[in-house]
């Protein structure tokens, strides 16, 4: 706790309530008791109102009794009635008060709890001396002290105030009351009620301030957290970005690699082998059925590289763009057994980078090798649409359908989201069980415009 230049230790606490005894032990900042402060003012000013309320009505309900209950003593009833007028007026009077500029509003407010007491106990001693228990019902009036918060110095002025109002008012018309045998102990009385009020209020106003501040600092804790904790997975998603890219990268190396390299020797091998099993054929050799059986694996091996290289990265895809490679993916799905698989391209690609491309070609990839893995799908429609600034894949399955909510251990789904994401465009996905499936990719393309913007304008 910063504690104020030059004031020492108990000045601090009794002009501020900031004692480093009350608030050392919290993560405080310069500010916060005037934070405090004001926040008290208004929610002190929105008590004021509440209890001015009750108290006029817990004065007119009382009003309506007063004739039965204060009939059997004589002279009572009017001055009651002139105080319960009064407390009528001042009521409406506190209450326009509180909703003056706050420090204007606070002062008077502190001001009409030492003009209520005065005010009670004026009207009590017009009723009856400290011999006669009215004087008692002063008491009370000393908790309105209470309401709001104040720092000790003010809460001890405070408590004085209310009471010296109570005995002066009470006692100043009429003094003969002092000579009275029970006046001593009725002033006895109100001064152990008034310790007792100072006492419960030095208590709540430090654990008024207490809670506030443990509040901002629990605030401020919980900001640091947010922030860190913002900047890690901002981090962990850079790292899930470069390692992605990479992967990528690798990927489109390895196929070119596998390419070149196997796709030449296999050519050789197989124009060898040819020329190999004509000669052997010719000749009458034992060889030919064995260079024949040799060609087929040859041919199978061949598939089987073609296989791969499309699953690495497909050509089609880096030459004719994502429709095309799209399309390709849909006609090899279409031509396995049993399902159909449609697609409709009602958009270009243009304006699409090729990060994106290839994000919804592996979106399209994965949606589709789990409609025909997972979901015992007999047709499969693949759309390709555009919307505002941005380009729609949708794909959607009549199969057994599951639900998204329930977790799994695969990463199909959580990639798919991924890369979406990466690329600043979102993954939604539809599925109940028993009704299908439908996967819809949004990614957003360059326009134009914004081509245009990024060149800094140049026509
Ligand atoms: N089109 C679909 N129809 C029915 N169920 C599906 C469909 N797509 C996904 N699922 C269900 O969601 C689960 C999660 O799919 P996800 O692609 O994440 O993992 P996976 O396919 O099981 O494994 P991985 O993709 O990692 O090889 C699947 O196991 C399957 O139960
Ligand atoms: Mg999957």
């Amino acid at each position: 706790m910063a504690r104020s230049p030059g004031r020492r230790p108990l000045a601090q606490w009794l002009v501020t309530g900031a004692g480093p005894w009350v608030v050392g032990d919290i993560d405080t900042q310069p500010g916060d008791v005037e934070a405090f402060r004001r926040e008290n003012e208004r929610a002190g000013l929105v008590r004021i109102r509440r209890l001015a309320v009750l108290l006029m009505l817990l004065n007119g309900a009382a009003w309506l009794t007063d004739p039965w209950l204060l009939d059997p003593l004589p002279g009572v009833q009017p001055a009651m009635a002139e105080g319960r007028f009064a407390m009528t007026i001042f009521g409406v009077g506190v209450l326009g008060a509180s909703y003056l500029p706050p420090s204007a509003a606070v002062a008077l407010a502190w001001l009409s709890g030492a003009t209520l007491c005065g005010g009670v106990a004026y009207t009590m001693g017009r009723i009856g001396g400290p011999s006669t228990s009215w004087f008692h019902s002063t008491y009370p009036f000393l908790f309105v002290a209470l309401l709001g918060w104040a720092a000790p110095l003010h809460r001890a002025a405070i408590v004085t105030a209310f009471t010296g109002c109570v005995l002066a008012a009470y006692f100043g018309p009429h003094p003969a009351y002092l000579a009275d045998p029970m006046a001593g102990s009725a002033i006895v009385h109100l001064l152990l009620t008034a310790a007792l009020v100072l006492a419960v209020g030095l208590g709540l106003d430090r654990a008024r301030l207490r809670l506030f501040l443990y509040g901002r600092a629990a605030g401020r804790a919980s900001a640091r957290l947010e922030a860190r904790v913002a900047e890690q997975t901002q981090h962990i998603q850079a790292l899930l970005d470069r390692a992605e890219t990479a992967r990528e990268d690798e990927r489109r190396e390895l196929a070119a690699e596998l390419h070149d390299e196997t796709g030449q020797v296999l050519t050789g091998m197989r124009l060898v082998l040819r020329a190999a099993r004509a000669r052997a054929e010719r000749a009458g050799s034992p060889l030919a059925p064995v260079l024949a059986q040799i060609a087929e694996m040859m041919q199978e091996l061949g598939w089987t590289v073609r296989n791969l290289l499309v699953r690495l990265r497909p050509r089609v895809l880096d030459d004719l763009g994502f429709v095309a490679a799209a399309e390709w993916l849909a006609q090899r799905t279409d031509a396995l057994p049993g399902l159909t698989c449609a697609f409709e391209a009602r958009a270009d690609d243009a304006g699409l980078s090729a990060a994106r491309a290839t994000a919804a070609f592996r979106v399209l990839q994965e949606a589709l090798t789990n409609a025909v893995r997972h979901a015992e799908a007999s047709r499969i429609t693949v759309t390709w649409d555009s919307a505002s600034e941005s380009r729609v894949l949708t794909v959607a399955d009549d199969g057994r359908g599951f639900d998204p909510a329930s977790p799994t251990a695969g990463l199909g789904l959580a990639g798919m989201i991924e890369r979406a994401r990466m690329c600043g465009g979102a993954l939604d996905v539809r599925a109940a069980p028993g009704r299908g499936a439908t996967i819809e990719l949004t990614l957003p393309i360059e326009t134009e415009e914004a081509t245009e913007d990024a060149r800094g304008g140049a026509p």
